[in-house]
């Protein structure tokens, strides 16, 4: 009775992977995808349970848009070093400092924090929704480097925090440099968290779902990938006659591997970890969620 498709049929469950799963996780899910799409997938399903195989804060997204499901974390330590840096404090004050702006979550940050902030971002939507907002003025965070990348693509004035993905941040221009010329047709495509020093020796710059699309629809045969290593399973196994390079081997995040099928069969078996919101911070944390998505589908 160990067994996962069992467990699974019997919990009525779907299982939801982010891209940088490890390979055997990817292709034990039913759905995989970007943060975007994982939050659009635990919102619109009529699973009771999900699987959330990802890091803490998709979990804790996918539990205030699907109220009333067990969403269920097979492994509480994947978190999220990037979403740690910035707390519901932190925000209360950069507004004192700052009442004309408008706060934008990046969706890796914590219910708290999305509960002390306008709207919620994905790096699928952050330029659009940005673009969309009245105020010319915007406390970005906490990724430093997609706020920057926001104040260069959009006409607001970003406010921006010190945060960083360790994995993308670490990404060197060098191995941009080393890339082009041991791949001279290859097409670079980087996520945005990278620095803007990387960013700007790039051939594009997007999230790990736009890479995908990008992957499948260009031309070109051979690609250098900017982003967690996990996604080039995804990229290889859906264009076999492609090639794929990891641009750089600092793209790995540690707590994105933590989830195993043992791990998952666990969880379905003991209905543990799950991971909730308390009802005091989910209410406005879902209002940020619910903007993010009226301004990503209108
Ligand atoms: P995507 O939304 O592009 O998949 O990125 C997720 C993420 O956590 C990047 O660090």
């Amino acid at each position: 009775m160990d067994d996962l498709q069992t467990w699974k049929a019997r919990r009525r469950a779907v299982i939801l992977a982010h891209n940088y799963q490890p390979p055997e996780i990817q292709d034990l899910a039913d759905h995989q995808g970007d943060s975007l799409d994982l939050s659009l997938l635990a919102a619109r399903t009529d699973a009771p349970v999900i699987v959330f195989c990802g890091v803490h804060f998709m979990a804790e997204t996918a539990a205030l848009l699907a109220p009333g499901r067990a969403v269920l974390l097979p492994d509480l330590r994947a978190g999220c070093s990037l979403a740690d840096t910035v707390t519901a404090a932190d925000v209360r004050s950069l507004r004192a400092m700052h009442p004309r702006a408008a706060v934008v979550a990046y969706i890796n940050t914590s219910a708290a924090v999305k509960a002390e902030s306008d709207v919620c971002v994905t790096s699928a939507n952050a330029l659009r929704v940005v673009s969309s907002l009245p105020e010319e003025e915007i406390i970005f965070i906490p990724d430093r480097n997609l706020g920057q990348y926001l104040a260069g693509g959009t006409a607001k004035q970003v406010i921006t925090w010190d945060g960083n993905c360790r994995a993308h941040n670490e990404v060197r221009v060098d191995e941009v440099r080393t890339a082009r010329r041991e791949h001279p047709g290859a097409f670079i495509m980087v996520h945005p968290e990278v620095s803007p020093e990387v960013a700007a020796q790039a051939d594009l710059v997007t999230g790990t779902g736009g890479m995908v699309r990008q992957a499948r629809q260009r031309p070109e045969c051979e690609f250098v990938v900017g982003t967690e290593a996990g996604l080039v399973y995804r990229l290889r196994k859906e264009n076999p006659d492609k090639r794929f390079h990891l641009l750089s081997p600092s793209l790995w995040c540690p707590t994105m591997k933590y989830t195993t099928p043992s791990g998952i069969v666990s969880a379905l078996r003991d209905l543990a970890p799950r991971v909730e919101v308390p009802p005091e911070v989910a209410g406005r944390a879902r209002q940020a969620l619910d903007r993010m998505l009226e301004l990503t589908e209108g």
